[in-house]
This record gives structure tokens, C-alpha cells and sequence, in this order.
């Protein structure tokens, strides 16, 4: 029968609210899951202040307030703070995204709700357990691959084919798309998804590429590619303005042509 209640160790519960930042009169509140394996709780969800006068704009900066001001124990990733290495991906006000490129006052409401990932085993916190995404990465095997003996100096590319990565070779494997879409969600052990196939698509294109057909048979399975239904949540999530859709289209179209 199908289970239309959480189990009673998965339900939210209310958290601590700790205390204003003394002195501060201009506050952000954050309202932030937090579950901590070790502890045997059910996950709850604590408010902190954070004094928008000492604390930078965006979202990673309020987190990286409280845990040096407010609470050492909150745990997030981060790296680069600057959208470059995928870390820092969350759900903030409802949408999956990264913390240090979005800024606070692109917050709907008065509130920032900050959640992990949906849909992903949680390490701690804002933590998610992303083993399976990059074994999933693994197995497009994301390297060039030749048979031809490799050139004395370089693989060369004309600017033309070059120019066809371009929208791919972007992608920062932050698991934004993957966590939003649908089909990831309920069947994530087997459908690729939509970053780990733009990912295949931006190797499937490279005119360098020697391995295109094995490619393919690779992903010709009920699971692996077609279980997009282009539902599209991949691409309105993606912070760095990609499309993992009509890369996904794409490869749904390269095993039509190579059939005919
Ligand atoms: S278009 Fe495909 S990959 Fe993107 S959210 Fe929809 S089902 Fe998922
Ligand atoms: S396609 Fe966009 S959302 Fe998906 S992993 Fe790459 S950068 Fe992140
Ligand atoms: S900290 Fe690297 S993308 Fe946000």
C-alpha cells in the first residue's frame, strides 16, 4: 500500500531560536534545516539572526555569519564563493541553487528557508550525500576517448566545433537540475539525469571524440536517458543558466538519426 505520510523519524520538527545579535537592529532571519546523524533526533529547523551591518549580501555570507558568530556546529559546503565549484548547492526559498551567487534581498519575504538538496540522502545539515551523482558521472566516462594515436603536440579543434561546446562545458556539476527533476527524484538509481546527461551530451559532441557510437549504446536503455519526460525543471533550476533539456532532446535525437 502506498505510504502517503512521512515515517515518524523523517517529520520536520521546530527548532532552537537563538538569540539576536547583540546591539544589531538592521537583522535577516534564516530559518535552516539541521539534522546531525549522531544525535538519533528527528531533523528540525533552527532561526538565526544574522546582522545584515556586518554581514555581505548573499546567502553563503549570512551562513558563514552564523557559524562563525552564531553556531560552529551548522554544516554546509562551500569553496569558491563564487559560482565556479558547485559546493554550495541548496534549496533556498523553495528553489535549488547556489548560496554564494544568490544574494539575500532576491529572497521573496522577509525570511531565508534553507534546505539541502530534495530528494538526496543528507550527510548533515545543509550536506547532502552525493556518491551515487558522481558514480553516475563516472560511468559516461567524462574524458576524451581515441583510438587514433594521439597527435605529437595537441588534439586540434576548428573554432566551429569548438563553439558547439559551448552551454555545456559550463556545467559545474552542482546537482541543482538533477535534484529538481521529477523523474530523478523516483528513479535516481537508474535515470541518469539531467547533469550527468548534459555531461554525456558535451562528450558526445566533441569533434575529438573517437567513441560516439559506444557512447550511445551506453545510453540506449529504458532507464538511463529515457526516463526524461521533459517536464523542464532541469533547466529553470540550473543557477548557470543551462540547459540540460535540449541537451537531453539532443541525445534523444542523435539515436533516432544514427537508426535511419
Ligand atoms: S526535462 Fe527531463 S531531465 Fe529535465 S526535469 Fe524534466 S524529466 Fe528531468
Ligand atoms: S547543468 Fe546546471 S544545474 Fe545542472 S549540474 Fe550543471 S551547472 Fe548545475
Ligand atoms: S561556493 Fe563554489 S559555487 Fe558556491
Amino acid at each position: 500500500m502506498v505510504q502517503l505520510t512521512l515515517p515518524r523519524n523523517s517529520t520536520v520538527t521546530e527548532g532552537k531560536v537563538w538569540p539576536k545579535p547583540e546591539g544589531a537592529t538592521n537583522l535577516t532571519e534564516y530559518r535552516i534545516y539541521r539534522w546531525n546523524p549522531d544525535e538519533g533526533r528527528n531533523p528540525r529547523v533552527d532561526t538565526y539572526f544574522v546582522d545584515k551591518d556586518d554581514c555581505g549580501p548573499m546567502v553563503l555570507d549570512g551562513l558563514i555569519y552564523i557559524k562563525n558568530k552564531i553556531d560552529p556546529t551548522l554544516t554546509f559546503r562551500r569553496s569558491c564563493r563564487e559560482g565556479i565549484c558547485g559546493s554550495c548547492a541548496m534549496n533556498i526559498d523553495g528553489t535549488n541553487t547556489l548560496a554564494c551567487t544568490k544574494g539575500t534581498g532576491e529572497v521573496a519575504g522577509d525570511v531565508v528557508k534553507i534546505y539541502p538538496l530534495p530528494h538526496m540522502p543528507v550527510v548533515k545539515d545543509l550536506v547532502p550525500d552525493l556518491t551515487r551523482f558522481y558514480a553516475q558521472h563516472r560511468s559516461i566516462e567524462p574524458w576524451l576517448k581515441t583510438v587514433t594515436p594521439a597527435p605529437e603536440k595537441e588534439w586540434r579543434q576548428s573554432h566551429e566545433d569548438r563553439v558547439k561546446l559551448d552551454g555545456l562545458y559550463e556545467c559545474i556539476l552542482c546537482a541543482c537540475c538533477s535534484t529538481s527533476c521529477p523523474s530523478y527524484w523516483w528513479n535516481g538509481d537508474r535515470y541518469l539525469g539531467p547533469a550527468i546527461l548534459l555531461q554525456a551530451y558535451r562528450w558526445l559532441i566533441d569533434s575529438r571524440d573517437e567513441a560516439t557510437g559506444e557512447r550511445l549504446d551506453d545510453l540506449e536503455d529504458p532507464f538511463r536517458l529515457y526516463r526524461c519526460h521533459t517536464i523542464m525543471n532541469c533547466s529553470q533550476a540550473c543557477p548557470k543558466g543551462l540547459n540540460p533539456a535540449k541537451a537531453i532532446a539532443e541525445i534523444k535525437k542523435m539515436m533516432v538519426e544514427r537508426r535511419v
